[in-house]
């Protein structure tokens, strides 16, 4: 039986990738602010380290998978949290648990990003200190902007850092395949608050997705879990678009 450890697994996607591991017979060990066996604020520096050192204890410092899911909306203030949860709760749960991963055998890890990663206002001055691991002036910086540039440069800058780190030194030396997933507009209650949202709801509801609706939470988890498989053992550094073609249709020629 793998042990899986899966942040955000109290709701949305994170809760649909915990059912689909949980069903294939799998350990799920579940980090989040509720409802999960690891209670932690991945916003903050103190609630990480606490998740990373809960995690490592419950599983003797060995595990087969780690999700990094929990993540927060643009509509969520102030913007800084939104910086501090979904890149740096992410890529230090990534980092911290990187050691236990490199005692399984067949390790793989997943960072949940967004298509909004590619939207052209994106790539500000924040990608860049979050790559730099400066978590204070990327707060900073958050503050000036706005939270749907907050939210995809979090993003982009997650997608960002696996690109530059998964096939390096750290991970695929290590055997540790390190992958991301970009979904579109899902229906989990992050996106509710978004759709409720005076200036957000409008806008979503305008982004084109050519296959016709908004992505449901287990469509991201089968994804997820494709990639935390066997079946995706060449796989490595991919970002992998799930978002009902938006980003194909917007950006044809990238690639
Ligand atoms: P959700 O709101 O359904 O679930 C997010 C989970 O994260 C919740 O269980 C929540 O308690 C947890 N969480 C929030 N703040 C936390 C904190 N400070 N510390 C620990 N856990 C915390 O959201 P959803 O939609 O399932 O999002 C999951 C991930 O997918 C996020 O990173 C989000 O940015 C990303 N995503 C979602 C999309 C969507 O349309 N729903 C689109 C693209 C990416």
């Amino acid at each position: 039986m793998a042990i899986f450890v899966v942040t955000g697994s109290a709701s949305g996607i994170g809760l649909a990738t915990r059912q689909r591991l949980a069903a294939a017979g799998d350990d799920v060990i579940g980090v989040d602010l509720r409802d999960a066996e690891v209670l932690a604020d991945l916003a903050t520096p103190a609630g990480r380290a606490a998740a990373i050192a809960a995690v490592l204890q419950g599983t003797r410092g060995c595990i087969d998978g780690l999700v990094a899911c929990a993540g927060v909306g643009p509509e969520v203030e102030p913007w800084s949290s939104i910086v501090s949860l979904n890149y740096f709760g992410a890529q230090v749960l990534l980092d911290g648990l990187r050691p236990a991963l490199a005692e399984a055998e067949a390790p793989a890890a997943v960072a949940v990003s967004s298509n909004a990663a590619t939207l052209p206002n994106a790539d500000t001055p924040l990608v860049d200190a979050c790559l730099a691991g400066n978590e204070t002036g990327a707060r900073e910086i958050a503050l000036t902007l706005d939270g749907h540039r907050t939210y995809a440069g979090s993003k982009l800058a997650l997608a960002r850092w696996v690109r530059r780190n998964a096939p390096g030194a750290d991970w695929a030396a290590n055997g540790i395949r390190l992958n991301a997933v970009a979904p579109g507009a899902v229906l989990t209650p992050l996106l509710q608050r978004g759709l409720d949202h005076p200036a957000y709801g409008p806008a979503i509801r305008n982004f084109p997705i050519p296959l016709g609706d908004f992505g449901s939470p287990d469509q991201i988890a089968a994804a997820i879990v494709f990639l935390l498989s066997p079946e995706a053992s060449f796989c490595c550094g991919s970002v992998l678009f799930v978002d009902g073609g938006t980003d194909a249709l917007l950006r044809p020629d990238e690639c």
